[in-house]
């Protein structure tokens, strides 16, 4: 048994990384069994559940999406905000119910929130029957963990290290058109209200040849898009034995020649010159850019140890939107910090009016255990941050759909990923700058980048049409 412990998970030391080959297990146990897994929380944590699935798999189980028939199950949860948690422990009681009729069903949590004291005392104490926790340190060892597995025992194998970076990971992709790419493992920003740097370890980048390899073998296997991932992709190789910076990860990817390359997530604090050059010069860069701001007020800014200020992060804003062609940039808000006044959020609201940026991810401030801002005096009442919320949203959606008025018209290059949920006659796929389009267009489109013609545009998608001409 091993407890998270969120102190230790604080500590940064210039320990070497480690590199590692990723371990694979192997047994009979659970041939022709079925399992059930749901993912929680962001795009890395989607990429880590591609590798359980290729885990599970690997022990002879098949994916099934329903609960109750389902022979193991695992739930890769996400520990951003509260209402991630409340999401976990609501499923949870499902499970439970199940597991009084069918207590041979084996129940496995992973993710951020395994990552977190609180949480596992809860499992111990108030979800014995759960049967596995294990956290994101290592994932690779849920195989062993579930052949090991006693209905009667629950086994904790929780690490809070800085982290090792494993290779050669197989994963089960659930798509076969656009794939996620890990870059760099952990944070050390440490930003006030964020539980990342202690749920994920400490900042680790890949080595490049290994990176341009996966991306090569993925382009050869057919895939159109790659998405590079990390917390911070701009801090990508200053840990490296010999650096590398992340503009010269992304030159080396894009001369792979895959069509489309996205990464996620930039921060505003280190994205140097070199980097806008880079995305602008190459085509099969996508020119979309997700930065978030989380305040426009510099009070803020510092008590979130974001290491920016307003006009700062306007002034990169400003140089992106002039330097690369077409450049759409999405944000992220948190209204409702601890301390934040009317004066703080207007200045946030300043910021939206000046970027009017093209979407953007809004929300009140969830207080994280052991995180620094967690302690700090709150005294915002809930309804004034929801009324906050409110009136970001407002001019959120007004400029999301404002810009996607903007391509109305216009013919624009969609790569189209399925097809549409409510009507068979439609695909739908996304442009260059990441806005979902709805397309009248046949199905043999599907994994192709077609020109559409935008017919009309909603707030959060758009509807266009096929115009003859296919790239690829
Ligand atoms: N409360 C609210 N939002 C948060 N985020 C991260 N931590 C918190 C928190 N404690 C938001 C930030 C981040 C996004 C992924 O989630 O805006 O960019
Ligand atoms: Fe969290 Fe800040 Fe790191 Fe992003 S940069 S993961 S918000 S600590």
């Amino acid at each position: 048994m091993n407890y998270p412990d969120l102190k230790k998970a604080r500590i940064r030391t210039d320990k070497e990384v480690e590199y590692k080959e990723n371990p694979m297990v192997s047994g009979t146990k659970f041939l022709e069994k079925k399992y059930f897994l749901r993912t929680y929380g962001c795009q890395m944590n989607e990429h880590d559940g591609e590798q359980m699935a290729s885990i599970l798999e690997h022990l002879g189980m098949s994916a099934c999406d329903d609960l109750e028939k389902s022979d193991v199950i695992v739930l890769n949860t996400c520990a951003i905000r509260e209402n991630a948690h409340d999401k976990v422990f609501g499923y949870l009681g499902r499970i439970k119910h199940l597991k009084k009729t069918r207590p041979d069903v084996i129940v496995a949590i992973g993710g951020c929130m395994s990552q977190e004291e609180g949480v596992v005392e809860n499992l111990k104490k108030h979800h014995p029957y759960v049967n596995i926790v294990f956290g994101t340190h290592n994932i690779h060892e849920l195989g062993s963990m579930l052949l090991d597995a006693a209905s009667e025992k629950q086994d904790i194998e929780v690490y809070s290290i800085e982290g090792d970076v494993y290779e050669h990971i197989p994963y089960k992709r659930a798509s076969e058109i656009t794939a996620w790419v890990n870059i760099i493992y952990g944070c050390d920003k440490f930003c006030t209200y964020c539980i990342v740097p202690y749920t994920r370890g400490k900042e680790r980048s890949r080595h490049l040849d290994e990176i341009v390899s996966e991306v090569e073998a993925l382009k050869n296997r057919g895939y159109m898009e790659v998405t590079l991932l990390g917390q911070n992709v701009n801090a990508y190789g200053h840990d490296l034995k010999e650096k590398v910076e992340f503009s010269e990860l992304l030159e080396a990817v894009a001369k792979t020649g895959i069509p489309r390359i996205r990464f996620v997530t930039s921060h505003p604090w280190n994205f140097t010159d070199k980097m806008i050059e880079v995305i602008a010069k190459y085509d099969n860069i996508m020119p979309y850019i997700h930065l978030p701001l989380q305040s426009g007020s510099d009070r803020i800014l510092k008590l979130m140890g974001r290491k920016y200020t307003k006009n700062e992060y306007l002034d990169l804003f400003h140089k992106m939107k002039s330097q690369i062609p077409n450049v759409s940039i999405t944000t992220d808000i948190i209204v409702g910090f601890p301390g934040e006044t009317e004066s703080d959020f207007e200045s946030t609201l300043e910021v939206v009016e000046e970027c009017k940026f093209d979407g953007a991810f809004t929300f009140i401030f969830s207080p994280r255990e052991g995180t620094p801002a967690a302690k700090m005096k709150d005294d915002t009442p809930l309804e004034e941050k929801e009324e906050r919320l409110k009136r970001l949203n407002e001019r959120i959606n007004f400029y999301s759909k404002e810009s996607n008025k903007r391509l109305v018209g216009h013919i624009t290059p969609v790569l189209v990923l399925g097809e549409s949920e409510k009507d068979s006659t439609k695909v739908y796929g996304y442009t260059d700058t990441m806005k979902l389009v709805n397309v009248k267009a046949p199905k043999n489109t599907i994994g192709k980048i077609i020109d559409v013609k935008i017919t009309d545009a909603k707030s959060f998608s758009l509807d266009g049409e096929i115009n003859e001409k296919i790239h690829s």
